[in-house]
C-alpha cells in the first residue's frame, strides 16, 4: 500500500493513502473534537467539529473526511478553526437543554466537555427551543429528543451494526428529529433494546434507563467481562458503584460494541430476592443449586452472581 507523509501541526507523520486527516492526527497523538464520527461507523461528515485549515483549500474541510495528500500542511487548531468550534458549540447549545446538573451525562457529555475546553459559557444566539415530549415508553431506554445534536450516530450504529433500521431522521429543518418509523414512542417501534443507540450518543438523548440516577460516571467503577451467554462473546463493562454492580454498558473499544437483552437481563437476576431458585436433578432428584451452576455458565451470569452476593 502506498504511503502519504503530510505534515499537522508542524509535526510530520506518514500514514497510508486513503487515510484521513483525523486518522493522521490521531497517530500523532493530537485530540481533534469530533461529535458524529466513530470508527465503526459510515461518516457523514456532519457535526463539523473536526474541521482543520489546510492552506489552498476553501474553507475549513471536516478532518473525518477529508484524504490526507502528500505534502499537505495541516493546524488543527489555528485560530480561524477554534473560532468556527465555538461557533459550532454555540449554536448546538442555543437550542439544547442547559439542565447539566440533573443531566444523567453529566460529566460523559462532549457537548459539556467541548463547551468547557473552548470556553464557551454564554450562548450569544438565540432562538427557538424543542419542546419534545421525552420518551419514557419503555424500561430501558430514556429518550430526550431535546437534548439530541442530531449527529445520527444512533440511525447509523441501528442501520449499519445491528441491521434493524428502527430510527431515522424525520421532518425537515429546524424540525428535524430522530424517530422510529411514523414517530411513535420507541415502545411501539421494532426496537429490541439492544442499547447500541445509548452506546454511541455522545450527549443526554439517549440514556440507560436501568441506570438512570445510580451514579455519575466519575462515581462508577468499570471492569471489563466477557458474556457468555451465547458463542458470541460480547465485550461488556460491568459497572459498579461502592462495590456493588449497578449495570453492564456494552464496552467501547469492543468490535461491533453489541450488547444484547440477554447480557443486560443477566443483571436483573443479582438484586432480585424474589428470583425463582434454580433445580438441578442429581442422583435422580432435583436439588436447588446456583442459577450459575443451572446454566452451566463460567462467564458472565456466574461472575455476576459472585458479585452481586459479595455485595450485599
Ligand atoms: Fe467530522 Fe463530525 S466529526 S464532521
Amino acid at each position: 500500500m502506498s504511503q502519504v507523509t503530510l505534515t499537522i501541526n508542524g509535526q510530520k507523520v506518514t500514514v497510508p493513502a486513503g487515510s484521513t486527516v483525523l486518522d493522521a492526527a490521531r497517530l500523532l497523538g493530537l485530540e481533534i473534537p469530533t461529535l458524529c464520527y466513530d470508527p465503526m461507523l459510515s461518516k457523514p461528515g456532519a457535526c463539523r467539529m473536526c474541521i482543520v485549515e489546510i492552506p489552498g483549500m476553501r474553507n475549513l474541510p471536516a478532518s473525518c473526511v477529508t484524504p490526507v495528500a502528500e505534502g499537505m500542511v495541516v493546524e488543527t487548531h489555528s485560530e480561524a478553526v477554534v473560532e468556527a468550534r465555538k461557533t459550532i458549540i454555540e449554536l448546538l447549545l442555543a437550542n439544547h437543554p442547559n439542565d447539566c446538573l440533573t443531566c444523567e451525562r453529566s460529566g460523559d457529555c462532549k457537548l459539556q466537555q467541548y463547551a468547557y475546553e473552548y470556553g464557551v459559557r454564554e450562548v450569544g444566539i438565540q432562538g427557538e427551543f424543542h419542546q419534545y415530549e421525552i420518551d419514557e415508553s419503555n424500561p430501558y431506554i430514556l429518550r430526550d429528543m431535546n437534548k439530541c445534536i442530531l449527529c445520527g450516530k444512533c440511525v447509523r450504529v441501528c442501520a449499519e451494526i445491528k441491521g434493524e433500521n428502527v430510527i431515522d431522521f424525520a421532518y425537515r429543518g429546524f424540525n428535524t428529529k430522530i424517530a422510529p418509523a411514523l414517530d411513535t414512542k420507541l415502545a411501539e417501534s421494532a426496537c429490541v433494546y439492544c442499547n447500541n443507540c445509548v452506546s454511541v450518543c455522545p450527549v443526554g438523548a439517549l440514556v440507560d434507563r436501568r441506570l438512570a440516577g445510580k451514579g455519575r460516571t466519575w462515581e462508577v467503577e468499570q471492569e471489563p467481562i466477557i458474556c457468555t451467554f451465547c458463542e458470541a462473546g460480547c465485550n461488556f463493562n460491568l459497572l459498579k458503584k461502592d462495590g456493588k454492580v449497578v449495570g453492564v454498558a456494552a464496552a467501547k473499544a469492543a468490535p461491533g460494541r453489541p450488547m444484547c437483552l440477554k447480557g443486560r437481563l443477566g443483571l436483573e437476576l443479582i438484586h432480585n430476592p424474589n428470583a425463582a431458585p434454580a433445580y438441578l436433578k442429581k442422583d435422580g432428584e432435583f436439588v436447588e443449586v446456583p442459577w450459575a451452576e443451572a446454566l452451566g455458565l463460567e462467564g458472565i451470569l456466574a461472575k455476576l452472581l459472585e458479585k452481586g452476593q459479595k455485595a450485599e
